[in-house]
């Protein structure tokens, strides 16, 4: 055997939401409900279909390598210039492309735990020191990020809603981090859920962009925008940080149907404002029932939700699963009794809480009142 980078050793594969498709394999299931991976399940604007079916004419040609059209546009829509937004192949990409430029052996990455596993992987494999920092209350602790900076330290995550506990942290506390943190530090906002946030306590951390040349903000067409297929994400940032990224990216990192797709949803606002109105009634109806159920949940600025079940997530995985109903269990994101699900339609929603109830109320569980933590 060829020997791998020893980096390699020891990290897996990333674990996605169960696809629909194994699900239906598995089980011979004909209606499979996915609330795993924080998709919009209202789909995406039909502007961007039109675009793609008009750029399916284009398929031969290579896209041009930095987007340009599309970068004009969205720079002039969020009052930035150009020159400080890269697109991504997902926002996946650019959390690579950061590792991928700026981490060398031994470099200290600051992060949460728990938070989206890419940052912790995508250290690794740079051969990097993921430095991670326990949660309180399901929240980013700040102070704790703060403390665990070194002289080592390169970079430093943060996750703005976190996925996956849908948390946000204070605007305050947030500005007071950001003014800490060292200049020497690459700062990442992660801020792939930042259309959902509707919280008074969300920083607008884009008004600092100009302050802090040491911040990168990240944000995705995967999820409000309902792209997630095409992949397209976009990073905010210095310029001189741009520029070393774009060294680093493959050519033609982002496809012509993504752009197209992209530049033609933000031309769909009242698809945005639509999908957002929805989430947040689907919010409401879930944490409502979870509530009555005496549930605990985190509180979401986002378009999931995790809420503990009180029994291992394994078993209420697989007992959604046999529903055809796909969740995320938290067991594999340090939390054994939690369970993520993603918002869905109303009737999805429903279904959900339904297959739970009876879930929970079943034989093979322990009886409510013997619950464990
Ligand atoms: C916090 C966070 N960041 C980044 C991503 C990656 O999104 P994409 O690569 O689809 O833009 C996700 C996807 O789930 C996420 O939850």
């Amino acid at each position: 055997m060829i020997e791998p980078r020893p980096q390699l050793e020891g990290i897996s594969m990333y674990s996605p939401g169960k696809p629909i498709e194994e699900l239906q394999r598995e089980k011979g299931l004909t209606k499979i409900l996915k609330m795993a991976s924080n998709e919009n399940p209202f789909g995406c604007s039909p502007l961007a279909e039109e675009a793609i079916r008009e750029e399916m004419k284009e398929m031969t040609r290579y896209p041009e390598t930095t987007s340009p059209a599309l970068a004009l546009k969205l720079a002039a829509r969020l009052g930035i210039s150009s020159d400080q937004l890269i697109f991504g192949n997902g926002s996946d990409e650019i959390i690579r492309l950061l590792t991928r430029s700026y981490i060398n052996q031994g470099d200290e990455v600051v992060m949460a735990s728990v938070t989206f596993p890419r940052y912790k992987t995508n250290v690794l494999i740079e051969g990097g020191i993921p430095v991670e920092v326990g949660m309180k209350n399901g929240t980013h602790d700040l102070d704790g990020l703060l403390r665990a900076i070194t002289n080592e330290t390169k970079m430093v995550f943060v996750c703005n809603p976190n996925n996956p506990t849908g948390t946000i942290v204070e605007r305050q506390a947030l500005k007071d981090f950001i003014e800490q943190v060292p200049s020497n530090v690459l700062l990442v906002m992660d801020e792939a859920y930042y259309e959902y946030a509707d919280s008074k306590e969300y920083l607008e951390t884009l008004s600092l962009l100009d302050d802090y040349p040491n911040m990168v903000i990240l944000r995705t067409f995967s999820k409000v925008y309902g792209l997630a297929a095409l992949r397209i994400g976009y990073g905010m940032m210095h310029p001189g940080i741009v520029h070393q990224l774009r060294k680093v990216k493959d050519p033609f990192n982002v496809n012509r149907l993504a752009e197209a797709a992209a530049s033609a949803s933000l031309e769909d606002e009242a698809f945005l404002i639509e999908t957002i109105a929805e989430n947040r009634e689907g919010r409401r109806y879930l944490t409502r029932h979870f509530e009555d159920m005496g549930l605990d949940y985190f509180t979401t600025q986002t378009n999931f939700i995790m809420v503990d079940v009180g029994f291992p997530a394994e078993k209420v995985y697989e007992e959604l699963l046999n529903a055809g109903i796909i969740i995320r269990p938290g067991h594999l994101m340090g939390y054994p009794t939690m369970i993520r699900v993603t918002i869905g339609q109303d009737e999805e929603n429903e279904s959900f809480i339904r297959e739970l109830r009876q879930i929970l109320n079943m034989e093979v569980l322990p009886v409510k009142e013997e619950r464990g933590g």
